[in-house]
């Protein structure tokens, strides 16, 4: 393998950004795993398809099962992986899944859902690759976190926004607990990209269809402003092709000076200024605590 390139697996990769960042990785060089679930049902078509490319574009780019809510497919994996390609550098956390609807409409079972989607399937991922990681004394977790977490956002989506805010406190308190064994982290943080993607189109909805009627007479003419305002808020010339080429920049950056946030927002809703404050005050509560040196050095600012 060339000096500087990575093995590299992106989790969710049967669409939208992660699909998108596994081609622009392997275009880059590095020897891309694309994980998604249902390889040969569902998603065979964009397994084959990411397949051909790495044939026709003679690039190091092939597909694995990998449903985020199973241990033992994480397990074989990585597995598999580490069979293909005798290690493995960068986890890119990838695989989400957004809801739309009332709070109270949905289930306690959908809740954990989502959070099981979004923030546990990233706990499966890293008990599967840490080792490996932590093995070899260096890696690399990116994680695709949402400008929801800190920026303006809309009601209705709380179930994920919850979810999406709980996979970005585990990822700082990983960032501290991994440094000392090599492995860097780096959150990257996309706002709205409303199509483009799968995210809006293949959102789920509440069960409780009663309840979610309930609140039609008094917020049903607000959430179809909200539907209809939320896309208008993103540029036209939003691209989500930018958040692929973000990570791949941030993977292909000397480990020492990657960012430990950064934000691609076209909307700009104001996550990448409490972003700064926030990792701020981190920053000076570690340092009171004595143990700065778990900072990632750009998370010190
Ligand atoms: N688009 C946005 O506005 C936006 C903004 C901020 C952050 N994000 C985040 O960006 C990431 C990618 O989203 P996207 O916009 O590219 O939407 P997307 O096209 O829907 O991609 C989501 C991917 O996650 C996969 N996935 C869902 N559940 C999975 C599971 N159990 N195991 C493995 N893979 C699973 C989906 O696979 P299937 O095809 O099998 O369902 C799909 O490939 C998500 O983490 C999302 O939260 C998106």
């Amino acid at each position: 393998m060339p000096a500087g390139k990575k093995v590299i697996l992106v989790t969710g990769a049967s669409s939208g950004f992660g699909r998108l960042t596994a081609q622009t990785l392997a275009r880059s060089g590095h020897r891309v795993v694309a994980g998604m679930r249902a390889t040969q049902t569902r998603n065979a078509a964009a397994a084959h398809e990411l397949d051909e490319l790495g044939s026709i574009e003679n690039l190091t780019l092939s597909a694995v099962e990998l449903d985020v809510q199973s241990q033992s497919s994480a397990d074989e994996a990585i597995a598999v992986i580490l069979e293909r390609h005798g290690r493995l550098d960068v986890v890119v956390h990838n695989a989400g899944h957004m809801v739309l609807g009332p709070a109270e409409a949905f289930t306690p079972e959908q809740l954990a859902a989502v959070y099981d989607i979004n923030v546990v399937g990233t706990q499966r991922v890293n008990r599967a690759a840490l080792p490996t990681l932590r093995g070899q004394g260096a890696g690399l977790l990116v994680w695709v976190g949402s400008s929801s977490t800190r920026g303006g956002h809309p009601p209705f989506l709380a179930p994920y926004f919850a979810a999406k805010a709980a996979m970005d406190a585990l990822a700082e308190s990983y960032a501290a607990e991994l440094i000392r064994f090599g492995i860097g982290t780096t959150i990257v943080v996309p706002g709205a990209f409303t199509s483009g993607t799968n995210h809006f189109a293949h959102a789920g909805h509440p069960q409780d269809t009663t309840t979610e009627a309930a609140y039609d007479g008094l917020y049903g003419e607000i959430r179809a402003l909200i539907d209809r305002r939320l896309p208008a808020l993103v540029p036209p010339d939003a691209n989500v092709q930018s958040v692929a080429d973000e990570i791949a920049r941030v993977v292909d950056l000397p480990d020492d000076s990657r960012p430990f946030r950064t934000h691609i927002d076209p909307s700009r809703d104001g996550s990448e200024v409490v972003s700064v404050v926030a990792d701020r005050i981190r920053a000076e509560f570690y340092r009171r605590l004595g143990v700065e040196g778990l900072l990632p050095s750009n998370a010190a600012l």
